[in-house]
């Protein structure tokens, strides 16, 4: 493991002027905004520091996503805008270097070179901590694809996120602990640019944890693209699964709140469930995608359950934690998918009655079995269907929203708000609610009266008497 590097502060105005400066654009899921912290940290210890601006960069770091089709055309037509405004630098004689990260990195390696010569480096989500390496290799000429899959554990390579750094990135964190997947749904391109199933060893990811807690974080979020899929070695010698490792973490002094996502239904084992009933710092909220109602459906998208299956399962979770609030994925207009099997969906949808949720169109991924298929929705239908979808889960949240009112709550004090005097905090159930407090209780969990709606957000008063925190 790489030693601690000392880092400039971030406002250091003297360190700021002299360093290079990136601005790293991050696309797609919260992996990618975690690797995007973390190839942060990798160009700090090259001198590099992060700024906002994008015009004041020297290095524009794309941190790209490959899940659907229309995620995947952004990264070329930021590409096709990056082009002009590395000519109209060079016209004045300075440097703009243009790196693509991420799933598309992956996917696409040498063709984004192609596609885009202005770009300098490509470079994959298990090879980015030779970032450093591959920049200096472009500047002097060569430029660089680097999307080899893991020969080395990058996280063994990469330097630890300073204290200041986690500082200025708030009171919630990401922490990565699984990656990759195994499952293999028909329409999913996962398995092929993250590879398969890795997960962190318990060592690492309990350091990470401490150094979080350390700088001031109240609230870990575990990722992976299956992370109800990790396993390792605990310190028993046992094998551990997701539920042992959240015991232990939750053992941490300061560390208030746990979450975890996105999970696969067929990984929920017993130990997590328990782990439900018995943490109270394990937030009473779940992002389990079943993505479609119908058994076909489900069986052509190789999810390996049913949905009877599927509600049974959410049954004994909420048996273990009543106020557990769910969330999902769908898909609508997967090949073949009738007007029968798009009605099992809403089924599901109404029967298990979802807090918050994410609905998409199929797209149709090169590579993946879904793109072998030959009845396709038409376009239209996959409309048409998306709208009644989100009519229906939008209600729900909404529902689940005006159901809190009244209810007294921790609120976890996560930064200020849009008005003077007001904070945002984040529900146990993963809402922003808006509180007359000082900025200075940031990272406090304090008890708040949730007291009514707006669209995105709800509003609480302080109750009576402050929780320790
Ligand atoms: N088309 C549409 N949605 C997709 N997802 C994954 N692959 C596709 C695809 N080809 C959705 C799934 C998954 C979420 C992250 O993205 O619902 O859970
Ligand atoms: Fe993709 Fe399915 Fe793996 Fe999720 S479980 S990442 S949808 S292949």
């Amino acid at each position: 493991m790489n030693e601690h590097v000392s880092l400039p502060a971030a406002d250091d105005a003297a360190t700021r002027s002299n360093s290079r400066k990136v601005f790293i654009k991050t696309y797609g899921c919260q992996m990618n905004v975690y690797d995007s912290t973390r190839m942060g940290d990798a160009l700090a210890s090259d001198g590099y520091v992060t700024t906002e601006d994008m015009g004041e960069a020297d290095l524009i770091l794309l941190n790209t996503c490959h899940i659907r089709e229309k995620a995947a055309d952004k990264v070329y037509s930021a590409l096709g805008r990056l082009r002009d405004m590395k000519k109209a630098r060079q016209a004045q004689g300075k440097e703009l270097m243009i790196g693509v990260a991420g799933c598309v990195a992956q996917a696409e390696g040498e063709e984004i070179l192609r596609r885009s010569p202005a770009v300098d480096v490509v470079i994959g989500p298990q090879t980015y901590h030779r970032l450093p390496d591959a920049l200096k290799q472009a500047r002097s000429g060569t430029r660089v694809v680097d999307t080899e899959y893991a020969v080395e554990d990058k996280f063994e390579h990469l330097p630890a996120t300073s204290k200041a750094q986690i500082r200025s990135r708030g009171v919630t964190a990401f922490l990565t602990v699984q990656e990759g997947c195994d499952k293999f749904c028909t329409f999913c391109v996962v398995p092929y640019t993250r590879g398969s199933e890795v997960s962190r060893p318990v060592s690492q990811i309990i350091d990470e944890a401490k150094r979080l807690v350390d700088a001031g974080v109240r609230e870990v979020t575990l990722l992976g693209q299956n992370v109800n899929a990790w396993a390792g070695e605990g310190p028993d010698g046992r094998n551990w699964s997701l539920g042992d490792l959240l015991y232990k973490l939750a053992d941490i002094p300061g560390l208030a709140r746990l979450r975890y996502t996105t999970s696969h239904p067929r990984d929920m084992d017993d130990k997590l469930i328990e782990a439900h009933r018995d943490l109270r710092a394990l937030m009473p909220y779940l992002h389990l995608p079943v993505q479609a109602g119908s058994d076909r459906i489900l069986k052509a998208m190789n999810r390996r359950h049913t949905g009877a299956e599927y509600l049974r399962l959410i049954e004994r979770i909420r048996a273990a934690r009543p106020d557990i609030a769910m969330s999902g994925d769908f898909i609508v207009g997967f090949p073949g998918e009738t007007d029968q099997d798009f009605e099992d969906t809403l089924k599901i949808v109404e029967e298990v009655n979802y807090a918050s949720a994410f609905s998409f169109k199929y797209s149709t991924r090169p590579g993946t079995p879904g793109a072998d298929l030959t009845d396709q929705v038409p376009e239209e239908v996959k409309t048409e269907r998306l709208e009644r979808l989100q009519a229906l889960l939008l209600k729900q949240q909404a529902d689940f929203a005006t159901s809190c009112v009244g209810k007294t709550i921790d609120l976890l004090l996560e930064k200020p708000g849009r008005m003077p005097g007001q904070v945002i905090g984040r529900s146990p159930w993963l809402q922003s609610v808006n509180v007359d407090a000082k900025t200075s209780q940031i990272g406090e969990i304090i008890r708040v009266r949730i007291i009514g709606t707006g669209p995105n957000s709800l509003f609480a008063e302080p109750a009576e008497s402050l929780m320790g925190s």
